[in-house]
């Protein structure tokens, strides 16, 4: 389903969102997703970023990077009748994360980090904790690299972000 939607993208989403879907297939086979868990997320990577390809309104500052995922997870439900919530928010937290994060939501965090067009370093030690099996790891290297990025861009954090990783680095 939705491989007309992967087709029709701008070169840039396409290859993201192919090197997203080879590292879910690798998912699958290392925790050994069933069938329907593993289409659901594939339909997840498919729309998370979708409203890139439309351009966002001035009036999203200061989160403007990502009010894209809001949007994206709007378009899955109206224009592509998504209904299964778990689905919607995973595209929704996809940037940010948030405290007590669904399975389904902590896979797309860590795919959309570390998926394959991702060429730096970080991204392979990130597929390598996720491969692994070590996916709360893999969430908070993926968060922590991340936080620093927007540290240093002198950008705004979100304090979905901050609850995130306070949340997964106490102990449960
Ligand atoms: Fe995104
Ligand atoms: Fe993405």
């Amino acid at each position: 389903m939705f491989d007309g939607i992967i087709v029709s993208m701008s070169p840039g989403l396409r290859k993201h969102v192919e090197g997203m879907l080879k590292l879910l297939d690798e998912a699958a086979a290392a925790y050994s997703l069933t069938p329907h868990f593993k289409g659901r997320l594939r339909t997840a990577v498919i729309l998370h970023d979708i409203a890139k390809e439309s351009l966002l309104q001035k009036d999203d500052a200061p989160f403007a990077p990502i009010m894209h995922a809001k949007r994206s997870a709007e378009i899955a439900e109206k224009r592509f009748n998504i209904c299964d919530r778990g689905i919607i928010d995973a595209i929704r937290f996809h940037p940010t994360g948030r405290r007590k994060m669904t399975l389904p939501e902590i896979f797309l965090y860590i795919i959309d980090f570390a998926e394959y067009s991702r060429d730096f370093p970080e991204a392979s030690r990130c597929r390598e904790l996720f491969l692994g099996k070590h996916l709360i790891t893999a969430l908070l290297f993926a968060a922590s690299v991340k936080l620093h990025y927007v540290i240093q861009k002198k950008e705004h954090v979100h304090p979905d972000t901050l609850q995130m990783q306070e949340f997964y680095e106490e102990p449960h």
